[in-house]
């Protein structure tokens, strides 16, 4: 059956009434759908089954992916250069596969757009909720920087600064600059390798989404350097298992498949830990209405230090 996601459907799902600019930015998109059969969702099941039993051609995340996503950002970055069409920022695992999830379950949208127009709600409200007083916000891992796009357009008075590991990602913000006017300012970071001299500027918003989920268990340094440099407030939109119900087939596949690509690893458990010894306070932990066909990868949760 076919299907239209309204305004209500995501007050609904995300528990809150929607500012007016989230409210146009669902206006302006096609969030239309069909539910998927019996059938579907059985081969869908068994596509990731395959997936999971499958050993040799798994890219599982790690250290050695450094070069795959310089090269990937490098590509999207020469596109840019050449078209100055934001679409180019755009990852290109977006509107790959004819299936996505809304509210853990898997449906087919009826445009490639669909699940990137959802990333685009999901941000428009998490910022709006978090960053419209900060003075700086950062995103870790920001890869081409589309999602700053965002960030600069909740909060236009904000020094925006994206970090990444992948060369080709300053040199993409550089780009940005030069056809937008903007000012985003890129710097070369590695979670693996933390720069402690990289300091947070005063008042600050930091965000990390999909990123974390490369790096594993090895999150311990960079969650000890952001909690020295006491920012305002941090959010991460990444996998996270504890988030999810593994009694439920889709959630449960989620976290196999999490697993097998060796991502994000006990990081909101960690986070518990320090909010139960007192160091941070978490304001927000939930997972998202959104999800890819292979996983439920946009749980979010928001912390700040006890006395940011
Ligand atoms: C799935 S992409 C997400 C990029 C961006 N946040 C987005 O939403 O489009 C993962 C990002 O994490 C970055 N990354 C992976 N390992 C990293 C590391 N050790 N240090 C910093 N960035 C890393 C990659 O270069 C890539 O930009």
């Amino acid at each position: 059956m076919r299907k239209k996601i309204e305004i209500t459907d995501f007050e609904k799902a995300i528990g809150e009434n929607l500012s007016e600019l989230v409210k146009e930015k669902i206006d302006e998109c096609e969030f239309v759908y069909d539910e998927i059969s019996k059938e579907e969702r059985d081969s869908l099941t068994l596509l990731i089954i395959d997936f999971l039993l499958e050993d040799i051609f798994v890219k599982k995340a790690g250290p050695h992916r450094i070069n795959d996503w310089v090269k990937g950002w490098g590509e999207n970055c020469t596109e840019f250069s050449d078209s100055g069409d934001f679409n180019s920022l755009v990852p290109k695992y977006f509107g790959k596969h004819p299936y996505v999830r809304w509210e853990g379950q898997w449906i087919k949208p009826s445009n490639k757009d669909f699940e990137y127009n959802m990333v685009r709600i999901l941000q428009y409200w998490l910022f709006e909720k978090f960053f419209s007083s900060c003075e700086n916000i950062y995103e870790f891992g920001c890869g081409t920087g589309h999602n700053l796009f965002r960030a600069h357009e909740v909060n236009s008075s904000a020094t925006i600064t994206g970090l990444d590991w992948a060369s080709s990602s300053q040199e993409t913000l550089q780009e940005i600059n030069r056809v937008y006017g903007f000012d985003f300012s890129g710097h070369n970071f590695d979670f693996y390798n933390v720069d402690n001299d990289f300091v947070l500027g005063e008042n600050s918003g930091v965000y990390t989404f999909a990123a974390l989920e490369q790096i594993g268990s090895r999150y311990n340094d960079f969650v000890e350097y952001l909690v020295k440099n006491n920012p305002g407030v941090c959010i991460h939109v990444e996998p996270m298992a504890e988030c999810l119900d593994k009694e439920e087939l889709c959630d449960y596949l989620s976290i196999k498949y999490f697993e097998k690509r060796k991502y994000l690893n006990g990081f909101a458990n960690h986070l518990a830990s320090l909010a139960d010894d007192g160091k941070i306070e978490i304001l927000y932990e939930k997972r998202s209405f959104i999800g890819s066909v292979f996983i439920n990868g946009y749980s979010i949760i928001a912390w700040r230090t006890k006395n940011a």
